[in-house]
This record gives C-alpha cells, sequence and structure tokens, in this order.
C-alpha cells in the first residue's frame, strides 16, 4: 500500500508503551483466533477476556460484529478484500498494543499469507491461536443459518464450502473447539500467556 501520508509526524510520546504496560502490571499482545465460521473464535476469545478480566487485566476483542459495521463496513469477502479487513485488523491491534492493552481479534483469516503479514507486522507481539474445528461439526452447528444458505448457492466465496480455509502452518496454540470443553481450551489460552510472560 503506497503510504499518502509520508509528511505526517509521529509524535515520541513521554508515556510509553512499556510505562503503561508496568501500570497494568501485563504486556500487550495481541491474541490472533483463526478458523472457519462457527468454530467458536469469538465464544473462546470473550470467555479468556472474561477470565483475563477478572485477573485485572485490560483488554478487548475485535470481532466481525464491531468491525465489520464500522471500520471494514466498506468490505466484502472476495480475497482482496478479505486481506485489507486483515490489515486494517492489523494497524488496529498494533495501536491497541502500543496501548498496553491485551487485544483478541476473532477472524476466519483464511489465507496463510494474510496471517504471514500480520506475523511480519506485528512480531513477537503476534500470537496465532488456531480454533481447529471441522467443517463438517461447524456446518452441524449452523449457528447463523449461513452455511444452509453456502451450500444453497446463496452466498458466493463461503469459507469451507465455495472459498478455501488454509489450516495455520505453525501457529503459537492449536485449540480444538470441535471436541473439547470451552474452558478446557481457554486453560490452554490463559497458560499460553502465562509461558511467554505476557501475564504473570
Ligand atoms: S475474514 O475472512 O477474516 O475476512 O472474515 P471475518 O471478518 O472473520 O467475517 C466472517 C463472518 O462473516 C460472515 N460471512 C462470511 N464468512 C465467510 N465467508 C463468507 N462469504 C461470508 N459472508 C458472511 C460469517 O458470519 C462469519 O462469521 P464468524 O462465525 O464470525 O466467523
Amino acid at each position: 500500500n503506497e503510504l499518502k501520508s509520508s509528511n505526517a509526524v509521529w509524535h515520541n510520546a513521554t508515556v510509553t508503551r512499556s510505562r503503561r504496560e508496568k501500570l497494568n502490571r501485563h504486556k500487550g499482545a495481541v491474541l490472533w483466533f483463526t478458523g472457519l465460521s462457527g468454530a467458536g473464535k469469538s465464544t473462546l476469545a470473550h470467555t479468556v477476556e472474561e477470565r483475563l478480566h477478572q485477573l485485572g487485566c485490560r483488554t478487548y476483542v475485535f470481532d466481525g460484529d464491531n468491525v465489520r459495521h464500522g471500520l471494514c463496513g466498506d468490505l466484502g469477502f472476495t480475497a482482496e478484500d478479505r486481506r485489507e479487513n486483515i490489515r486494517r485488523i492489523v494497524e488496529m491491534g498494533k495501536l491497541f498494543v502500543d496501548a498496553g492493552i491485551i487485544a483478541f481479534a476473532a477472524f476466519i483469516s483464511p489465507f496463510e499469507k494474510d496471517r504471514q503479514r500480520a506475523r511480519e507486522r506485528l512480531g513477537a507481539d503476534y500470537n496465532e491461536i488456531y480454533c481447529r474445528c471441522s467443517v463438517e461439526v461447524c456446518e452441524q452447528r449452523d449457528i447463523k443459518g449461513l452455511y444452509k444458505r453456502a451450500r444453497a448457492g446463496e452466498i458466493k466465496d463461503f469459507t469451507g464450502i465455495s472459498s478455501p480455509y488454509e489450516e495455520p502452518k505453525r501457529p503459537e496454540l492449536t485449540v480444538d473447539t470441535g471436541t473439547q470443553p470451552l474452558q478446557y481450551c481457554a486453560d490452554q489460552v490463559i497458560d499460553l500467556l502465562r509461558g511467554k510472560g505476557i501475564i504473570a
């Protein structure tokens, strides 16, 4: 993307990320939940957020519901639009990390290339969590009735049906949201955060 604001000046704040992190008593990070529609990304993200909040952490969840209506309301589901969707969320995540917050991103993010870009841009702050759940289980759940509509040809480029989902190659964590209990999956995410020293 061409930078159209190259004359903009970045102000150096005296309140820095590390000072904010010290005040918060935890590190900033992005937890990137990827997986099929209906795999349980948002549910898991909100469950972990609730637990971190109770521990006194500053958190925020980005998901389709609060992002695709506003910031990314102009985007659809072509590969190009999904890439732009992910790019904007990554940039937002970068700001939240600088604010010392643990940001959760729950997006299908089906393309390895887009996730790779997110990893490059966020560096060590990027934590990929693959919510593994078969298409069969997601389709059986079909909470929003979208799989049925996709099968009927009413929704095009639907992930898992008419658009691919590329499985993560080396995620920081894989959770089996199709077969394991929610709280067990949440425990695994919390363990990851402790292991990486993001929370004490
Ligand atoms: S992406 O691929 O990361 O940009 O997608 P995302 O922003 O996570 O949006 C996924 C949700 O949008 C609904 N939806 C679709 N998903 C996939 N493919 C198509 N064509 C599509 N059209 C609408 C769907 O409800 C997804 O929901 P969840 O369950 O939140 O993933």
